[in-house]
């Protein structure tokens, strides 16, 4: 299983998502791209809801567009980006709940992807159990 993955494609997918938002409530546009071993790139953006807690973050919507499409195995990369009105500013990381999503997804192939967060004037890149240290996961419950 090939772990190369084509960073600035990953990057301009995500950007390409992030055009599809929907987040009428906070105005912040997010737009994920998750990589997988055999070339695939699956992609999401945030899905925000009137009942505003409800909001589903980028990442998630494209965890849960993989499973969908049967990708739930080789998640090598995942590159984010966001921004005010769709501008990007500050690097945008995972939130801890994507953190805790995309960790289910990368567990399934026993991967530990490269998070990409991506800003106007600096991309800064993290391994995903660096950003989730001592993650709970489904290894957990086969104790
Ligand atoms: N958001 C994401 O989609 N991903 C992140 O990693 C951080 C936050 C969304 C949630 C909400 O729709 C908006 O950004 C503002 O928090």
């Amino acid at each position: 299983m090939t772990q190369v993955f084509d960073r600035e494609r990953l990057i301009a997918d995500a950007h390409t998502a992030m055009a599809q938002a929907y987040a009428p409530y906070s105005g912040f546009h997010v737009g994920a791209a998750l990589g997988f071993a055999d070339g695939t790139v699956v992609t999401g953006s945030n899905f925000e809801n009137a009942s505003y807690g409800l909001s589903l973050c980028a990442e998630t919507v494209a965890a849960a567009q993989a499973s969908q499409q049967g990708h739930r195995a080789g998640l090598i990369a995942v590159a984010v980006v966001g921004g005010p009105g769709g501008t990007p500013g500050a690097v945008v990381a995972p939130c801890g709940r994507c953190r805790q999503i995309l960790h289910e997804l990368a567990a399934l192939g026993g991967t530990d992807p490269l998070i990409i967060a991506v800003g106007a004037q600096e991309t800064v890149e993290m391994r995903l159990s660096a950003l989730l240290p001592l993650a709970f996961g489904p290894a957990n419950l086969e104790q």
